[in-house]
């Protein structure tokens, strides 16, 4: 049985991720943004390209809430995208409110959803989603992880030729700069990547990886990714709606796993039906703890500034 997915922003992100999904055929599909007409027009753009592409999922677009209603799993991208300079957490004010509202407006009429949160700043737009829903933490994850280690497994591929099917890559921590790519966890087959790549090269790739988003942002000078992060939607409703177990890097509501409490971090976690079903905890060495210790600081205090902002109690 197909699920019912709702999309919220019909912007960049939100449209293609409806356009992975569509290609997934595993659920039908309600985009909802507050441009009037915007998401009426790309939901009939991308239904009339299903019989071409042979899927039978329905695809509605709307600016009202109530088409949303019994949803399976509600998706978060409306919101502000970066401009070249800015950080993700420039945007957080802003976002803040709509992230808020969006939560609310959805419950109303999906009151089981479960919630994948892609608006930035990613941890902390996670973290007041499960506060204003009044959530339980397995229905609210965040996705960066998937992406970041997407870019890793890109940029490893680009430097050794190997297929990117072959490329395994972990990148944990916050959605930010400071966000930590586990060399000594990665492999290419089984082979760790510290054996296959050259130091000075493998420390460029993480590099690369840490400001990845920023140098797609300054390519675009428009907007930020969206390709990528929409994909990496897809697979994290795919793993949910078919309760497939998959694990992966998300954003998940710390509860004292790797020694962190009260914030949305980016950890593996193993995705199904109820959603965040288990947090799976590595065995770390003394820098990795201390990388992951600098990058739960930064969402920290991002978190300490919603708390400025908005009465979450
Ligand atoms: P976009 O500007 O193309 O789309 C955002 C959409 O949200 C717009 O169509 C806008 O009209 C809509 N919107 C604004 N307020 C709304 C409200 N109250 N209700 C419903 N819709 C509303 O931006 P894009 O590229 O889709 O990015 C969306 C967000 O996702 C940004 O905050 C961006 O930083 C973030 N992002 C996060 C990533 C991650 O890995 N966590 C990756 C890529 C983007
Ligand atoms: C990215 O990493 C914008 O956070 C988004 O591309």
């Amino acid at each position: 049985m197909k699920g019912k997915v709702s999309i919220i922003g019909a912007g960049m992100t939100g449209s293609t991720t409806a356009h992975w999904l569509a290609e997934r055929e595993i659920a039908d599909l309600v985009l909802v943004d507050i441009v009037e007409g915007m998401p009426q027009g790309k939901a009939l753009d991308l239904q009339e390209a299903l019989p071409i592409i042979g899927k039978d999922v329905t695809v509605v677009g709307s600016n009202d809430y109530e088409a949303t209603s019994g949803s399976d799993i509600v998706v978060i991208t409306a919101g502000l995208p970066r401009k070249p300079g800015m950080s993700r957490e420039d945007l957080l004010a802003k976002n803040a409110n709509i992230v808020a509202n969006v939560t609310r407006e959805t419950l109303k009429y999906s009151p089981e959803a479960i919630f994948i949160v892609l608006t930035n700043p990613l941890d902390t737009m996670a973290y007041l989603t499960m506060k204003v829903g009044n959530l339980p933490p397995h229905r609210v994850v965040g996705q960066a992880g998937i992406l970041d280690s997407a870019r890793m497994r890109a940029f490893v591929a680009m430097e050794t030729g190997v297929s990117v099917e072959n490329i395994h890559c972990y990148v944990l921590g916050g959605h930010g700069d400071s966000m930590v790519p586990l060399t000594r966890h990665s492999n290419i087959a089984g082979v760790p990547l510290r054996d296959y790549i050259p130091e000075e090269r493998l420390a460029a790739i993480v590099e690369r990886t840490r400001k990845g988003g920023g140098e797609i942002v300054s390519l675009l000078k428009t907007g930020s990714a969206y390709y990528a992060p929409a994909a990496a939607l897809a697979q994290m409703v795919d793993a949910i709606l078919k309760d497939k177990h998959l694990i992966v890097p998300a954003a998940a509501y710390m509860q004292g796993e790797y020694g962190l409490s009260d914030i949305f971090f980016g950890v593996p976690v193993m995705l199904g039906r109820k959603g965040v079903e288990k947090i799976i905890e590595y065995d770390l060495d003394d820098d990795e703890r201390a990388a992951l210790e600098k990058s739960a600081e930064a969402v920290r205090q991002s978190i300490a500034t919603l708390h400025e902002l908005m009465d979450l109690s």
